[in-house]
């Protein structure tokens, strides 16, 4: 077995011995966007620490556990508290949650992060669909020996984000009268933020928002064949100046700001995934 199978495959091994829980969707929260996990009806939690071999995150405001359980019928595990690559891991690492709770059952995938607006005509508070990526400026989760099983050495990326979970989520959106902005989200490594030149670059490429994470767990997620979604909560406009520099806490503020509404969508919307 090649080394990154064998590791996923022994933290499923570990996740078994704590539960046999099978999730529908995995839902994976982003920077300030952890108290989403207070929306599920909890049947275990799992600490990163006691899953030997799992990477632990070590950014502010990430908890870093999985939650298991239900949003009305579905059965969803939450990934609260993600890893990144700026933190150093190698990215089959970064990726490796992401494989496993498809390893559980996860069908679909459900991605949350806080982004900046490259889009002028985006706001700070604002949700995003994100209906495409742009991954070219990190490396690829997919490096490496390809694991068959998992999904073939070229996959597509002709459709990452599930137009059937788009339709769904938009359609909630509208029912509920929560404002949705739609665009192409793009990582970067970060850590640092964009300098102004970079978001006007970043801005004739074709990305509305940018963040550091997400698109190599919809690769990995794609490659697996599991229906990926998710949306993008954009806390700040990209760049910042020498009189407003950017923070992390700015950052961490306007994703609480916004968190109501983002977690009434993602709920509402999760509950509709009922197979
Ligand atoms: N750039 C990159 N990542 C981010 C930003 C940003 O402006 N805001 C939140 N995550």
């Amino acid at each position: 077995m090649n080394p990154i199978q064998e590791k996923v495959a022994a933290c499923l091994k570990e996740i078994r011995k704590i539960t046999d829980f099978v999730p529908e969707v995995a839902l994976i929260l982003g920077s300030g966007l952890g108290a989403l996990a207070e929306e599920i009806q909890i049947q275990e939690t799992i600490p990163y620490e006691k899953i030997s071999g799992f990477p632990l995150s070590t950014v502010e405001g990430h908890a870093g556990r999985f939650v298991l359980g239900t949003m009305g019928e579905t059965k969803v595990i939450i990934m609260q508290g993600r890893v990144h690559y700026y933190e150093g891991y190698a990215m089959s690492d970064v990726v490796l949650p992401t494989r496993l709770m498809i390893s559980m059952g996860a069908k679909i995938v459900f991605l949350t992060n806080a982004s900046g607006g490259v889009n002028s005509n985006f706001k700070p508070g604002d949700l995003m669909l994100i209906e495409d990526h742009i991954s070219t400026f990190v490396p690829s989760p997919l490096i490496g020996p390809n694991v068959e099983e998992w999904g073939p050495r070229f996959p597509s990326m002709g459709e990452v984000y599930n137009q059937g979970l788009r339709d769904l989520i938009l359609s909630v959106a509208k029912e509920e009268n929560i404002p949705l902005q739609r665009g192409v989200y793009l990582q970067t490594t970060g850590p640092a933020y964009e300098s102004p030149a970079e978001v006007s670059m970043l801005e004739k490429l074709g990305a509305d928002v940018v963040g550091m994470s997400t698109t190599v767990e919809a690769i990995a997620a794609c490659h697996m064949g599991a229906k990926v979604c998710g949306i993008s909560c954009v806390t700040n406009m990209a760049g910042g100046s020498a009189k407003n520099p950017l923070s992390h806490q700015e950052v961490a503020e306007m994703a609480d700001k916004a968190a109501p509404l983002f977690k009434r969508l993602v709920k509402r919307s999760i509950e509709e995934m009922k197979e």
